[in-house]
């Protein structure tokens, strides 16, 4: 088996994914039409053009223009259902999917629009494809520690079908402290929490995620390594870091694939995980960042198997369910090893 199938096939999980990064072009202007949305481009080639970042702010933009044409409860429904299809022909068997709530619910859709939709096809999608999932409502960053409050409580009687809360949008300003008290009674409903910290902040934003929001992941987290005291706490504490670097190439945050710091991650023995960000904007899904990662840091099938197995280890599925995973990773690699 060659080592591209080797990847393709192996048994993973994708922890680090937002769906409305999974936009695709394509679906894009199918939705607009539907409902009636006048979009700025005239084609999808105008729109994979104008897909080209500087830095994190400069995608935030886009990504926040591309989700407008989301209004309807099967906008949502056919969005998650497309990234289902594609995770599955990826070899993922479990999805921890991002939502931002805010991105619509500050243009008028309702919460209950946004998560039912999601959710039905998380159901569909375990039902076609046996891909379990947990859904991680995220708060923006730039807006404000109230207008999140107002959000965790819209989300309240959904709360069965939320796992975790998460951190997103713009990190430079905007600490992870200024989201303490939601963050406490998120985890007062029994929520879990992680946050996006390091990728273009400093570390000491992975401390307060970690200490203040009570972070049992970190996203991203590339940036950890500038502390060598933060790298023995991430280690010992066995958090896990959810690396997704075909999205950090775009952004800038390493200038190329070949000077990323994956690998030395791994060898200090974090828990590194491979994820694809955003997707539909970033050039790639989760087998194509590990397959790129692997030819740019030439990892071998060790490598890959070891981060295999963290994605299930870093996940939030219970006990048993990852025992059956790692299970199912070990006969594979047994037999194609
Ligand atoms: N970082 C912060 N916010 C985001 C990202 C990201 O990579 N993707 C979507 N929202
Ligand atoms: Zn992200």
């Amino acid at each position: 088996m060659t080592l591209t199938t080797y990847i393709r096939e192996i048994p993973k999980a994708e922890l680090h994914i937002h769906i409305e990064g999974s936009l695709e072009p394509e679906l894009m202007f199918e939705i607009a039409e539907r409902n009636r949305v006048v979009l700025p481009f005239s084609c999808v080639d105008e729109v994979r053009k104008a897909y080209n970042f500087t830095d994190l702010q400069s995608f935030l933009t886009i990504y926040y223009q591309g989700m407008m044409v989301l209004q309807k409860e099967r906008d949502f429904f056919d969005l998650t259902l497309a990234y289902l299809k594609k995770a599955h022909t990826d070899g993922v068997r479990h999805v921890e999917i991002f939502f931002d709530p805010q991105g619509h619910t500050e243009r008028g859709i309702a919460f209950e629009t946004v998560i039912s939709g999601i959710h039905a096809a998380l159901q569909g999608g375990e039902q076609r494809f046996g891909i379990t999932s947990r859904l991680i409502m995220c708060f923006l960053r730039h807006l404000s520690p109230e207008s999140a409050m107002t959000t965790l409580n819209c989300a309240l009687p959904f709360r069965k079908w939320i796992t975790a809360v998460g951190l997103d949008s713009s990190e430079k300003g905007n600490p992870p402290a200024k989201f303490a008290t939601v963050f406490d009674r998120a985890r007062a409903e029994g929520l879990l929490s992680v946050a996006h910290a390091g990728e273009e902040g400093p570390p000491d934003y992975i401390w307060q995620a970690l200490d203040l929001l009570g972070a049992a992941r970190i996203d991203h987290g590339v940036r950890c390594v500038e502390d060598s005291r933060l790298v023995e706490r991430l280690r010992t504490g066995h958090v896990p870091l959810t690396v997704c670097p075909l999205s950090n190439i775009k952004l800038r945050v390493f200038p190329t694939l070949g000077e990323h710091n994956l690998k030395h991650m791994l060898d200090m023995g974090l828990c590194v995980t491979v994820n694809s960000d955003d997707p539909a904007y970033f050039g790639g899904y989760l087998v194509d960042n590990f397959q790129a990662v692997q030819e740019a840091l030439n990892l071998d099938r060790n490598a890959i198997r070891t981060l295999a197995e963290n994605s299930f280890r870093a996940s939030f599925l219970t006990k048993k369910e990852k025992r059956g995973y790692l299970e199912e990773l070990d006969r594979f690699c047994l037999s194609k090893g």
